[in-house]
């Protein structure tokens, strides 16, 4: 795959989607790919805090978490040659999207809310927003209230594809500099 084009400005490239659309997972591969380094905005905050998320939201609530994230795009935004991958609500608070467009470029992956609950049943990681006796509901509704912001960036949808097709459609995007 031809990514010259792209490797030139060595800028960033930035993952956002909800939660469980495989942010991390493709992040790491395409860092590797690009040679570029990876970070997870969760994770970095979980290391600067000495706790989960899930912690920190049910000791400080969200807005703690938010104003965590806000700072943390601004550390970011003086690095280059990073795959970042978001936390899924990063992008709803606009100057996130404004700092991190001036750093790279911002792709959105999508999956259905099915894809999205059995996802994230599998995994350990406690998402607080998803805590509901009817998660699927939950994940529908806050799709919904969501999509506008999700839909700012170039859409990747990751149905039914393996990791590797998956990488491959996200570096013809990169490539070609065009939306899925
Ligand atoms: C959130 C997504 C989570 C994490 C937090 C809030 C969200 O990250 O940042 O629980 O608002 O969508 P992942 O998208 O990595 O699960």
């Amino acid at each position: 795959m031809d990514i010259g084009k792209y490797d030139m400005n060595k800028t960033n490239i930035i993952l956002t989607g909800f939660m469980g659309t495989g942010k991390s997972t493709l992040g790491r591969l395409l860092a590797e790919r690009l040679d570029y380094r990876f970070v997870d905005t969760d994770q970095l905050i979980e290391e600067q805090i000495g706790q989960s998320i899930a912690d920190l939201f049910a000791q400080q609530g969200e807005g703690a978490f938010r104003n965590l994230e806000a700072r943390l795009v601004q550390d970011l935004s003086q690095k280059r040659e990073l795959v970042i991958a978001t936390g899924g609500g990063l992008v709803l608070n606009p100057d996130n999207v404004t700092v991190l467009s001036q750093t790279g470029r911002i792709f959105c992956l999508t999956a259905t809310p099915e894809e999205i609950l059995e996802r994230i049943s599998s995994q350990q990681h406690i998402r607080p927003l998803l805590q509901d006796p009817d998660p699927l509901a939950r994940i529908t509704e806050l799709l919904e209230q969501r999509d506008a912001s999700y839909r700012q960036f170039p859409q990747i949808s990751t149905s039914g594809l393996s990791h590797e097709q998956l990488l491959n459609k996200l570096l013809r995007c990169i490539a070609a500099g065009d939306p899925a």
